[in-house]
């Protein structure tokens, strides 16, 4: 094991990106909430980093972040309870960014446990170490710079005949002492391009892995409007080949992948393992356990260091009695994330309980459909419905934050929109309204885009009042089958 670890550990950091996208995309929607926007003395400000409103919820997420720093927290989670659309899922994500940079926040939906082919506890278990993140400390040479010229030399294949392969690649590194030319094998630019490096990217490349790391856009490069995904950093100090102290924040998971993951080389086999890359079998508890020790090590060594961060489950009623008691002893364990749950729903039936006892088919009912002893570590925090004025700013935000223009009407009137049905409805509107005045020609989005995408789109209360009657007879049908299968 020893001689492995460090390079997987710099293996992974590289590809680290990828396999979170699409938990990325699922916190898009958010992107205006940078904290909980409390002043120094806990107390909610009226609107700050990207919260309005629901300020007690705040203050009281406030005081758990306490806790978490203080190390009170253990053992405890916290149980979001209110309407859809109340911000439950911006509480979590203004939790994860004020415990810190780069803090891993690992987002799941109570029913994303039910596969038929991984185990329930399975699931639960990937995101729990999805959300424990490692920040681990090397000393490592590095070629650093800015990039200004990246061209790829490419031969004819000499396996195959057709196509070409890479030969080589040279990069032309720039600091603000001077510029280095480099000739690099070509599995660095499979990094290269895994990374979506390009000309004007300040870049490193660790010398004796060759692991490629972008670190972000040269500020030379930066505009007037900055993109909301770029990062702008300045041009680099002293020399192109240097020591540098790497910081590498990798999760629990991602170790658990690299080191499932069937590495190869560039026979035909290889190509097969890698169309089946990510299956997920191959994390076997034997695995995770080594990883674990691993791990262990190099904390004691002061490598690295652990960083706990926040496991968000969605709709937690969903999760059944198994899951449940998988949680009770999860949040014992000495590395466990701080875990945040949300549920939308009041006294309701604990899944996997429906045919114990009384034989009645309902089952135990609980607050939330939580068991009592997991409810019993729960601090709960009620969010409450907004404001039509709350629903304003958040809308106002929002535009400005996906740089749309919108007329104050239009504003008004989706404002209206968010009270009669949801804030999630109203801001729900504005993508399908802006195309809907981008295909018209017209440079603002007005009333009447908001009209015609309200036409087109229906609320969920105007929906089902629509289909009234026949939407009961169709639940019905539907709620008999399952209950007796
Ligand atoms: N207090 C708030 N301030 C700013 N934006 C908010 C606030 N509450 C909710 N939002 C935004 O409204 C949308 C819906 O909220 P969300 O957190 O998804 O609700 P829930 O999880 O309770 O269903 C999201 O885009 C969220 O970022
Ligand atoms: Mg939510």
């Amino acid at each position: 094991m020893k001689a492995t670890n460090s390079t997987t550990v710099s293996a992974v950091a590289a590809s680290s990106a990828a396999p979170s996208s699409s938990r990325d995309a699922r916190i898009a929607t958010h992107s205006h909430i940078k904290g909980l926007g409390l002043g120094d003395d806990g107390l909610a400000l009226p609107s700050a980093q990207g919260f309005v409103g629901q300020r007690a919820a705040r203050e009281a997420c406030g005081l758990v972040l306490d806790l978490i720093r203080m190390r009170k927290f253990a053992g405890k989670a916290l149980l979001l309870a209110g309407g859809p659309g109340t911000g439950k899922t911006a509480l979590a994500l203004g939790v994860s960014h004020e415990l810190g940079h780069k803090v891993p926040f690992c987002p799941m939906v109570g029913s994303e446990v039910y596969s038929s082919e991984v185990k329930k506890t399975e699931v639960l278990m990937e995101n729990f170490r999805r959300a424990i993140g490692l920040r681990v400390r090397e000393t490592k040479e590095v070629y650093e710079g800015e990039v200004t010229e990246l061209t790829p030399t490419e031969t004819e294949n000499p396996l195959s005949g057709y196509g070409k392969t890479i030969a080589h690649v040279v990069i032309a590194l720039k600091t603000v002492k001077g510029t280095k030319q480099l000739k690099l094998d070509p599995s660095v630019y499979e990094s290269i391009m895994k990374e979506r490096i390009s000309i004007g990217d300040v870049i490193y490349i660790e010398a004796n892995t060759g692991a490629v790391k972008r670190v972000g856009r040269s500020d030379a490069y930066a505009t007037e409007f900055d993109l909301e995904a770029e990062e702008y950093v300045p041009l680099p100090k002293g020399e192109v080949h240097k020591r540098k102290e790497v910081v590498q924040d990798v999760t629990l998971h991602d170790l658990d992948m690299a080191n499932a993951k069937p590495q190869g080389g560039q026979d035909i086999m290889s190509v097969v393992g890698q169309l089946v890359k990510g299956r997920r079998t191959e994390v076997t508890d034997k695995l995770r356990g080594e990883i674990n020790r691993v791990v262990n090590k190099y904390i004691e060594q002061g490598i690295a260091e652990l960083v706990p961060g926040v496991l968000f489950i969605d709709e937690v009623h969903m999760l059944d009695m198994e899951c449940f008691t998988y949680l009770n002893r999860a949040l014992e364990s000495t590395i466990s994330p701080h875990v945040i749950l949300a549920t939308n729903r009041g006294q309701c039936t604990i899944r996997g309980t429906e045919y114990e006892g009384t034989g009645s088919g309902t089952g135990i009912i609980a607050p939330h459909g939580i068991p009592l002893d997991l409810l019993d570590r729960c601090m709960i925090v009620r969010t409450l419905p907004y404001e039509r004025e709350e629903i304003k700013e958040v809308i106002r935000l929002r535009t400005k934050v996906e740089g749309l223009a919108i007329t104050d009407d239009a504003v008004e009137k989706l404002s209206d929109e968010g009270m009669a049905s949801s804030l999630r409805y109203a801001l729900q509107l504005l993508s399908p309204a802006a195309i809907l005045s981008r295909t018209a020609g017209r440079s603002e989005i007005t009333i009447e885009d908001i009209d015609e995408t309200d036409s087109l789109f229906m609320d969920a209360r105007r929906s089902a009042r629509l289909l009234g009657k026949s939407e009961q007879v169709q639940e019905k049908d539907q709620a008999t089958p399952m209950e007796t299968s």
